[in-house]
């Protein structure tokens, strides 16, 4: 088991104290786990600093070098993945089966990147200038901030900072404060790997000082961010006064949308996976549930029977369902269900913190719900089903499409005409279509509207940290 200590950052290769420091603590019980040193702006200018000056040699290192070195960071997070499960556990309280998916999942971009790295290609063009040799050249961006959130506080990390890493740029990671150990062992590993000092920086602390310079510093050249809207935008003010490139996974509102030719317990196991996965702590949760008017009686009472079976407990102790982050967490899962209550809405299930702790909450059902809810228009994070009655298509691509967020939207039905309608009408960066995950290294992972800019991952994912130049060459005294 994981022992209480000072957790320090990690910048150009040591661990730096701080006098300043901030309690971690499990969720499951509430008790600090270790403390954390809080470097603030300093920190942070040291940490751009570190990355600033192992940029010019990292840039320039071959991509063999670097997809070895990578390759053998994944090879060591592989080795050590039940210690760094446990970690996740201690410090989000998910269950530990997730907690070890979380592993393989975050490594798996770390050995995605490491192989990309080899690909990364300009281009010679068909010059439109018989004089002229046109080519386009790619090269890494510079340094890197990348700022990630708690619910997946390996893969997250992994996700940006081995892409950013592979395409030859440096990084300065800011992890959440509430889940910080699981990303400074990750960096202790890349060590472990020969990653060189100055490449992988992690500053902890507070956010707002460290984001101010993350988000400002003239050094830094692209910022990636994991987190909410009103953070994204605070960060994308900041990016513009020196004209950052910028990559932005914000809110969101995933509908699930269940049409009456489904199958239907299909339908439920696919719901249970994209609702409950982190206890519905997940950007691609499903948030609101739309279920289609002739199976709405069957759909409610099997799932309502199907979550009566789920476990809610310490993730150590093989539940389902772990504890919500924080006590704000759930009185806003309590504010919503009351608002919904108050507006009309049945509470068919649950509705109450759970006994096996403060900050654990019962699987619950709301039927009625209406879009001047506020479980319809927000974000819920915790394990809340809204479910909404719809009767056609049309209907329900209207409502489905009423918010100002575009991430991620589910559906099951088996009519082929139907599939591609929903997919080229719905207003969604992804789709599970007939399954309830959709998470992958393969996955273009982002969203559209104020869900976001960019995309994350995939056979795309290291373009936002290359930087293109055009080329044209006058060949005639060469
Ligand atoms: C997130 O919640 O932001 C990420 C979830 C995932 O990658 O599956």
């Amino acid at each position: 088991m994981i022992k209480k200590k000072l957790y320090c950052s990690y910048i150009n290769g040591k661990w730096v104290k701080s006098s300043k420091t901030i309690n971690i603590i499990n969720p499951s019980n509430n008790l600090s786990i270790g403390e954390l040193c809080d470097l603030g702006e300093k920190g942070a200018k040291s940490a751009v600093s570190a990355a600033s000056n192992a940029f010019s040699t990292w840039s320039t290192e071959t991509s063999d070098f670097r997809a070895n070195i990578l390759k053998k960071w994944y090879d060591l997070i592989i080795k050590n993945k039940n210690e760094l499960a446990e970690i996740i556990t201690l410090e989000t309280g998910k269950p530990l089966s997730e907690s070890l998916a979380e592993v393989i999942y975050g490594s798996s971009f770390i050995e995605w990147f490491a192989e990309q790295s080899k690909r990364i290609k300009g281009n010679i063009l068909s010059s439109n200038d018989n004089d002229k040799k046109m080519l386009i050249l790619k090269q890494p961006i510079g340094v890197v901030s990348a700022i990630t959130p708690w619910n997946f506080p390996v893969a997250m990390v992994t996700r940006k900072a081995s892409a950013a890493i592979a395409a030859g740029c440096t990084v300065v990671l800011k992890p959440s404060e509430l889940t910080p150990i699981s990303c400074l062992k990750i960096a202790e590993l890349s060590k472990e790997a020969g990653l060189p000092k100055g490449v992988l920086n992690i500053v902890t602390g507070m956010p707002k000082p460290i984001g101010k310079i993350l988000s400002t510093h003239k050094s830094v050249k692209k910022i990636t961010f994991t987190g909410s809207t009103e953070v994204g935008k605070y960060l994308m003010k900041n990016a513009s006064e020196t004209v950052k490139s910028i990559s932005m996974e914000l809110g969101v509102n995933a509908p699930f949308i269940v049409f009456g030719d489904c199958d239907v317990d299909r339908a439920i196991e696919g719901l249970v996976s994209a609702k409950f996965r982190n206890a519905g702590q997940t950007c691609i949760s499903a948030n609101r549930v739309f279920v289609q008017k002739n199976i709405f009686r069957p759909f409610h009472t099997k799932l309502k029977i199907r979550l009566e079976k789920l476990k809610v407990g310490d993730g150590f102790k093989s539940s389902d369902i772990g504890p919500l982050i924080s006590e704000k967490a759930v009185i806003k899962v309590e504010k919503n269900i009351d608002d919904a209550i108050k507006k009309g809405a049945q509470l068919y299930l649950g509705g109450k913190r759970h006994m096996a702790g403060k900050l654990f909450f019962q699987p619950t059902i709301l039927l009625d719900v209406q879009s001047n809810m506020n479980v319809f228009s927000e974000e819920n994070f915790g394990p809340i089903i809204p479910i909404i009655k719809f009767d056609s298509d049309e209907e329900v691509i209207n409502i489905a499409n009423q918010t100002q967020y575009g991430l991620a939207a589910y559906f099951y039905t088996p009519n082929a005409s139907r599939i591609w309608k929903m997919t080229k009408s719905l207003d969604y960066g992804m789709f599970g279509i007939n399954t309830g995950k959709i998470s992958t290294y393969l996955n273009p992972f982002g969203g559209l509207k104020e869900s976001g800019i960019g995309r994350e991952g995939s056979e795309e994912g290291l373009e936002p940290f290359l930087e293109k130049k055009f080329v044209s060459w006058d060949t005639a005294n060469t």
